[in-house]
């Protein structure tokens, strides 16, 4: 792992808004907190545009937010690092680069190089099952392979944070079912800490340590779950099916909040 492994991830009263102007009646995020402890597993849930990705690309840096401070392992984010790794929603490969060259891309920039950089690409191509298929550009997989790819090139970095944006749901149903359990035992053997926003109720209910379920872009309640399911966890079994039901009623809950506009944002 880098130096940071199990970082906390600190998000203090973070507003942000796209475009130009003042802050709009209805910001994507309105006051958000948020504080994963290090090497927690968090999940994120909520209704699709109710601020998930802009969420995890503030915690990676892309961009700042307009109010408030993102913070990683006690220092304000500021940019990308390679403390913190992020998976995409769509599998986002160099197209001119094979499966093994996109895998080594993040460890040769770190300079890695020779027999340590091939036994590292090696195991994480064989990691995501895709042994055989290093030599092969990106136009020739399948999208559930690409993800695998983008994947593997994030694990191979050992990065202190994870951040997963929907990760698994361009994969079939056995494939992201061995792809959560190997990420959950890679998870466990390091200790990072993951921030994963998915859609899927199962997949927070059986990965998460708590829950956050988000209300709709602008506001309202963030309603926090706890599991204290222990591991490994039973898919089929009565506490994680009893958490997916808890986890979709507070989805149709957030659903149906209506945000209020602040005094600042009518002005
Ligand atoms: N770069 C951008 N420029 C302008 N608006 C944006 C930008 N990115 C996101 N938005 C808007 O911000 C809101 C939140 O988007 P975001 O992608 O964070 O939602 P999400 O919760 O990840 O949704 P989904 O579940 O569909 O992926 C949406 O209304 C979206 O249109
Ligand atoms: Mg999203």
């Amino acid at each position: 792992m880098n130096g940071d492994a199990r970082a906390v991830v600190r998000l203090e009263a973070v507003t942000h808004w796209y475009g130009a102007g003042g802050r709009p009646a209805r910001p994507v995020l309105a006051d958000f907190s948020l504080l994963a402890a290090p090497g927690e597993w968090l999940c994120v849930l909520g209704p699709s545009g109710c601020g998930k990705t802009t969420l995890l690309n503030l915690v990676a840096g892309f961009f700042a937010p307009r109010r408030g401070k993102v913070l990683c392992g006690g220092r304000s984010v500021a940019g990308p690092g390679p403390d913190r790794a992020v998976v995409f929603q769509e599998a986002t490969l160099f197209p001119w680069l094979t499966v093994a060259g996109n895998v080594g891309f993040g460890l040769k920039r770190q300079g890695l190089r020779g027999e340590a950089h091939d036994a590292a690409v090696a195991r994480e191509i064989a990691r995501m099952g895709l042994s055989g298929h290093a030599g092969k550009y990106p136009h020739a997989l399948s999208g559930g392979m690409r993800q695998r790819v983008a994947i593997a090139r994030v694990l191979a970095l050992s990065p202190a944070v994870l951040l997963l944006d929907e990760p698994f749901s361009a994969l079939d149903l056995p494939t992201r079912e061995r792809l959560q359990d190997e990420l959950l035992a890679i998870w466990a053997e390091t200790g990072a800490t993951v921030l994963h926003v998915t859609h899927s109720v199962e997949e927070a209910a059986y990965c998460g340590d708590r829950v956050l379920v988000m209300p709709r872009a602008g506001g309202g309640c963030v309603e926090e779950v706890s599991v204290d399911i222990p591991r490994p966890r039973a898919r089929l079994g009565r506490e994680v099916m009893g958490l997916e039901a808890r986890l979709r009623h507070a989805l149709r809950a957030c659903l149906l909040q209506t945000p209020a506009a602040t005094e600042e944002g009518k002005s």
